[in-house]
């Protein structure tokens, strides 16, 4: 059996369990591409691994923001993860300006990253696209996430597919780093899961279902949609004008290839099953009506979950305080490390303090 000391689990490299590390940023209403794609697996996944999950609202703030929103929807999304499963015996949820390391380590890694990597993101570009102006955050956005991910050495990030590129970054930041300093950082891997990676809008398939967009109407089901609102957008979803109701690569029915990814990520069956359960469907009609009741029936529980969450302020802030706090612990050695590394003066812990 293998044994390590505390130390070396926490600090350099030798990590002994595998660690995961994911975030969210507290923008929008969070939608099921968010839940298929990212929560879903965290929550099933996380008894095989030591898990850091995080309420990004450093990130929220890179672009225009409501402070008194930002507020709200940081408690409302922790809220959510936890009624999603999120177990905090088993994980650590924290919020990300409560862990003052993310920002220090931003600063640092940011000087290590040639400009080039970050104006290439897509993301950047996507949301620098046709604005007069935008802010340096938001250039700098995936340093501050190869920061998040870095600090505690994970080794695996569970993500939808719109984040591999930030996640192979943060591997490239790490390996430059190593280059120059040595062995400091784990070289993540971004963890895609093979189906519900890219849940696309309702009322635009070939487009990613997005928080962003979420407030307009058709585009996404909110996770803490009522079933009323789940059936309507469900119901209204864009398809085409046939009626094969099988999966396909063909951009014309993506409508219905969304649908029925949906419908496998939840019931987690096979291609072949799902479309098996639907040869007796009459129409998209049918496919919409049953995908419509399998969301329904996933997402009912969380909704009723969050709602007791939510009613208390006070034991959701500790829960956060807590997880904030086991954060710190493996962060902030990383950190140190980080510094001395890179040639600041801290105190040197192994000399006596007696002159
Ligand atoms: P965010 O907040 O946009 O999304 C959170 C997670 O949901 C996934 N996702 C989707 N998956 C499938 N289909 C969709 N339509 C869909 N929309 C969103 C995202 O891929 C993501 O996994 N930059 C990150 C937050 C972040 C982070 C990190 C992630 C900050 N630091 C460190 C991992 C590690 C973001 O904006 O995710």
């Amino acid at each position: 059996m293998q044994t390590t000391t505390t130390t070396e689990q926490t600090s350099g490299p030798n990590v002994a369990q595998r660690r995961v590390f994911s975030g969210v940023q507290p923008t929008g209403d969070p939608q099921l591409g968010n839940y298929l794609g990212a929560f879903k697996g965290w929550v099933d996944r996380q008894d095989e691994k030591e898990n850091f999950f995080c309420v990004v609202d450093m990130h929220a703030i890179t672009v225009d923001h409501d402070p008194a929103e930002l507020v709200r929807q940081t408690r409302e999304l922790a809220a959510v993860l936890f009624a999603c499963g999120i177990n905090p015996e088993k994980s650590t949820l924290f919020v990300q300006s409560q862990v003052s390391a993310h920002a220090e380590a931003c600063w640092i890694l940011n000087c290590f990253t040639p400009l080039g990597w970050l104006e290439r993101m897509t993301q950047f570009k996507d949301k620098s696209a046709g604005r007069g102006s935008v802010s340096t955050g938001l250039l700098d956005y995936p340093v501050l996430m190869a920061g998040d991910i870095l600090l505690y050495s994970a080794h695996e990030v569970p993500v939808g597919d719109d984040q591999k590129q930030h996640v192979e970054l943060a591997r490239d930041i790490a390996q430059r780093f190593n280059n120059i300093f040595g062995d400091i950082f784990v070289v993540p891997e971004p963890v895609i899961q093979e189906v519900g990676a890219r849940v696309m809008g309702l009322n635009d398939p070939v487009a990613k279902m997005s928080k962003s967009y979420s407030h307009i109407r058709g585009h996404a089901v909110r996770i803490l949609d009522d079933p009323k609102e789940i059936q309507r957008s469900i119901m209204r979803a864009v398809t085409d004008s046939g009626n094969e109701i099988r999966f396909s690569n063909d951009p014309e029915k993506a409508g219905v290839n969304n649908l029925l990814e949906i419908y496998r990520v939840i019931t987690g069956k096979s291609e072949g099953d799902v479309e098996t359960d639907f040869t007796d469907a009459r129409g998209y009609g049918d496919l919409k009506k049953r995908v419509a009741e399998a969301v329904i029936e996933e997402l009912a529980p969380i909704r009723n979950r969050y709602n007791e969450l939510i009613d208390d302020i006070t034991e959701l802030d500790r829960l956060l305080a807590v997880g904030a706090d086991h954060a710190r612990s493996i962060s902030e050695p990383k950190l140190e490390e980080m510094k001395r590394a890179v040639g600041f003066a801290l105190p040197d812990r192994t000399r006596s303090s007696t002159r």
